[in-house]
């Protein structure tokens, strides 16, 4: 899979996405990140990429011919690369985009090619939203300085469900969203830690008790810490009975 980020501050993102998984993932050619400095495609001798907002109002706005010049740039130059005809997704990260779940990660991953535009400041000239942009996306109902730290997750968190990023180990499909539910407990050596023990299940290597445990220790979680998970979650017959034994416990 293809990630073409534009942005103003390339210098955020190695640290992160040259590290652990990410880093496996690159050189396993499982994925590759293309950087493009946004302020690159800007003409002039300041190379301007920002402006007052017309009618005043305060903060700065990112002007479009740069950002429309980096994205088209960044297009022809992978159309080259893959051979891919088609332009890709190009989304925008900002707060009011739809909000980034798991199951939009699951939809991003079956894309060979994103653009990822970063937004900064006050925002980008509405011209870029509404002829350039295909999606918008927010990572949650907060503020942040740009759109850098949103692209660095939207990206981790699709390569890590690309096939073979991770090892049949970690794999992703038990994760805490994948199954509607939290994950439960995780326990590892030593047995006992400042008396604290394992739970004697965890140990037993009974697989069907511990699977069973398991289950209803990540409904548990998922009651106490998110019930509204539970509506949507795909429930069997024995875990509606578990949940309602639940209830009656508070
Ligand atoms: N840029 C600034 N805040 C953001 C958010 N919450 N999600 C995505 N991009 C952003």
């Amino acid at each position: 899979m293809r990630f073409d980020i534009l942005t103003l501050f390339p210098e955020m993102f190695p640290g992160y996405l040259n590290a652990s998984i990410l880093r496996r993932a690159q050189e396993g050619e499982y994925v590759r990140v293309n950087l493009h400095t946004i302020r690159d495609y800007a003409v002039g001798k300041h190379r301007v990429t920002d402006e007052p907002p017309y009618g005043g109002g305060g903060g700065m706005v990112l002007k479009p011919e740069p950002i429309f010049a980096a994205a088209e740039a960044a297009i022809a130059q992978g159309q080259a690369k893959t051979g891919i005809a088609a332009v890709p997704p190009i989304i925008l990260l900002t707060p009011q985009g739809r909000p980034f779940t798991q199951s939009v990660a699951q939809e991003l991953s079956q894309q060979p090619w994103l653009v990822l535009l970063c937004g900064r400041y006050e925002g980008v000239d509405e011209r870029v939203r509404q002829h350039l942009v295909t999606d918008e996306i927010s990572i949650g109902d907060f503020v942040l300085t740009g759109g850098e730290l949103a692209a660095m997750i939207l990206v981790d968190a699709i390569t890590r469900l690309l096939p073979d990023v991770l090892g049949a180990e970690d794999a992703a499909v038990s994760d805490s969203f994948a199954t509607g539910l939290l994950e439960g407990p995780h326990y590892t050596k030593p047995e006992t830690f400042r008396s604290w023990s394992v739970p004697a299940v965890v140990r037993s290597g009974h697989a069907a008790n511990l699977a069973r445990w398991r289950r209803q220790e990540a409904l548990r979680r998922t009651w106490q810490r998110r019930p509204d998970l539970l509506l949507t979650a795909n429930l069997s017959q024995a875990d509606k009975q578990y949940l309602a034994v639940l209830a009656q416990e508070t």
